[in-house]
């Protein structure tokens, strides 16, 4: 083999097994239509999905049995609402125009890539990251909103002014402060200092 056919050959493979990742291909997406109404930084959190909390995208939206399903784009319903006629009521970007089909096709590969967050080599192993840690150590406790409704949930952080907690289905929740009693915003505020003391 010549020189040349090696280095087209080598060029060819490099482009081809270059991983996808969350923060460097699709997050620039999601910024362009989705975060209008799913930012943590804008301040709209539609359907308690902040796109750009990437903590929470990363150790609870994406999980055998959350929004984004590794390996499994057909069980995605990240992937499924993108899909959607724009007519259907659960169609995302909500009363937008739907992402182009390319860009949904490179979610759709990252999903089979097995959705990783970072470029390789750069992210903790799933369920061993210290966040996973911490949080399966937690007990489910009661937290209290203003109304004296209780939910059951595990105590995540704190996120801006709200608590992030991992309810019993899997799925996480961002609840705002201001709503909880002062019993379980005390409560919150307590767990996230024993955390930051570990
Ligand atoms: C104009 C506002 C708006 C835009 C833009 C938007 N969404 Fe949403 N999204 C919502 C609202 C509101 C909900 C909550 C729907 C509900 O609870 O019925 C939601 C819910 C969701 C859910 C479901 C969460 C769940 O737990 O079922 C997903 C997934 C989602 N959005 C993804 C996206 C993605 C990805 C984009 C960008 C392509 C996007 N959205 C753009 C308003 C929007």
């Amino acid at each position: 083999m010549n020189g040349t056919i090696v280095m087209v050959i080598l060029a060819v493979t490099v482009l081809s097994a270059r991983a996808l990742d969350y923060e460097s291909d699709i997050l620039p997406i999601m910024k362009e239509h989705c975060f209008q109404c799913h930012s943590e930084k804008e301040n709209k959190v539609k359907g308690n999905l902040a796109l750009d909390d990437l903590e929470d995208m990363r150790d609870y939206q994406r999980a055998k049995f959350s929004l984004i399903r590794p390996g499994n784009p057909k069980e995605s319903h990240f992937l499924g609402v993108l899909k959607m006629g724009e007519g259907d009521d659960d169609f995302m970007p909500r009363k937008g125009v739907a992402v182009p089909s390319k860009e949904i096709a490179l979610i759709e590969k990252w999903i089979v890539e097995g959705a990783p967050f970072k470029k390789s080599g750069a992210e903790k192993k799933e369920g061993k990251g210290e966040l996973g840690k911490t949080a399966m150590s937690q007990q489910t406790l009661d937290w209290k909103n203003l109304e004296g409704k209780i939910i059951k949930a595990r105590f995540v952080r704190l996120a801006g002014d709200s608590v992030m907690l991992l309810l019993a289905n899997g799925k996480s929740y961002r609840y705002p402060l201001a709503k909880l009693s002062e019993e379980s915003r005390a409560q919150a505020k307590k767990l996230a200092v024993d955390k930051a003391g570990i």
